[in-house]
């Protein structure tokens, strides 16, 4: 008889563990624990047991019902609290949730992908403080004294000389002291405008600046170099223009317009109704510049070039609002 008893009790554990739901479980309760059920039955039994025999077997009786209502119970709870949330009951055997995982900001990308284009033209990357004199940021870089981008307006100043540079052009001087030519660099890194911050400015932001000095550098050389990496960055079937501009470094100095991404050159909103969008500055390295650097300009020439990050990734990803790459909200983060 004990056998039996140990048996239902083995039974009994399975079916209460294979019960997913209150309905299943409804029905181990019938088949065990009812008046008719498998243990009461049992008890039936205790009556056609020889005298001697039924006290040890009324005793295991009572213990497996109570050993089977407790099991029960704690069961009936468990699903019931399952049942009560909407979360259906744990099932170990599903994969995990991934957890996030962090990504590149969009800046870095840009960064890293017109790094890539210059490293496979054949530049290298160089580097220089962002906390400069005003001798790099102006004067080797052929500013007069009085001209007006010294202006407290635009330069965050420290002291008298020393500022936070505006632009990562005086690299250009830092490299060519360090290096004699050929050179052909190009130099990532942070400026600071002390301007109102709006949708299209900011006071910090990122400048990737390109020189590249030799004998006998021509314009048309600095074109083709610039007109490879916006096809090669923007897509070959963008178009692109050169206007005549002005920088104190830089003689002759150029801008350079791509299509607008938005319109395809139509005209509208972004592109100020123009169908064009302006991505860097450029020109021949100034001799007085080349002289600042300590090369002669005699012997040597050389063009420059240099284009904010933010806003060629902003132009890139048709993104309308320069602030929102600083603002860290992951719902804009994560579109990257
Ligand atoms: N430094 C210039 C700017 O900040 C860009 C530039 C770099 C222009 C090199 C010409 C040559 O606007």
């Amino acid at each position: 008889m004990s056998d039996s008893t140990e048996q239902i009790r083995q039974e009994f554990l399975h079916d209460l563990d294979a019960a997913r739901d209150l309905p299943q479980l409804e029905q181990v309760r019938i088949t065990y624990l009812s008046r008719s059920g498998r243990i009461a039955v049992l008890f039936d039994g205790i009556r056609s047991a020889s005298p001697a025999d039924r006290p040890v077997l009324g005793k295991a009786l009572n213990e497996l019902r109570t050993f089977a209502q407790a099991h029960f119970d704690e069961r009936k709870a468990a699903l019931e609290a399952a049942a009560g949330s909407s979360e259906p009951a744990f099932d170990p055997t599903l994969p995990g949730r991934p957890r996030w995982v962090g990504s590149r900001h969009p800046v870095t990308q840009t960064l890293d992908e017109i790094k890539r284009i210059f490293v496979g033209m054949g530049f290298s990357v160089e580097n220089g403080p962002e906390i400069e004199s005003d001798y790099y940021n102006f004067g080797a870089l052929n500013f007069p004294p009085d001209h007006p981008a010294r202006d407290m307006q635009d330069t965050f100043f420290i002291s008298k000389d020393i500022l936070l540079r505006t632009h990562t052009s005086p690299v250009q001087i830092r490299v060519m002291e360090k290096q004699r030519p050929p050179i052909r660099a190009i130099m990532p890194g942070k400026a600071y405008r002390n301007e109102a911050v709006s949708a299209r400015s900011l006071v910090q932001f990122h400048q990737v600046e390109g020189l590249y000095i030799d004998r006998h550098v021509t314009f048309s050389e600095l074109k083709g170099t610039l007109v490879s990496f916006a096809h090669q960055f923007y897509g070959e079937r963008l178009k692109y223009r050169f206007r005549p501009s002005f920088f104190p470094f830089t003689e002759p100095s150029a801008e350079m317009d791509i299509s607008c991404y938005l319109c395809g050159g139509n005209g509208c909103r972004v592109c100020k109704y123009s169908g064009w969008l302006e991505i860097l500055g450029a020109g021949m390295v100034h001799p007085h510049v080349l002289k600042n650097g300590g090369i002669d300009p005699e012997e040597y020439t050389g063009y420059a070039f240099g284009m904010g990050i933010e806003r060629t990734a902003l132009l890139r990803y048709g993104i309308d609002d320069i602030r929102m790459f600083y603002e860290s909200d992951v719902r804009f983060l994560r579109q990257f």
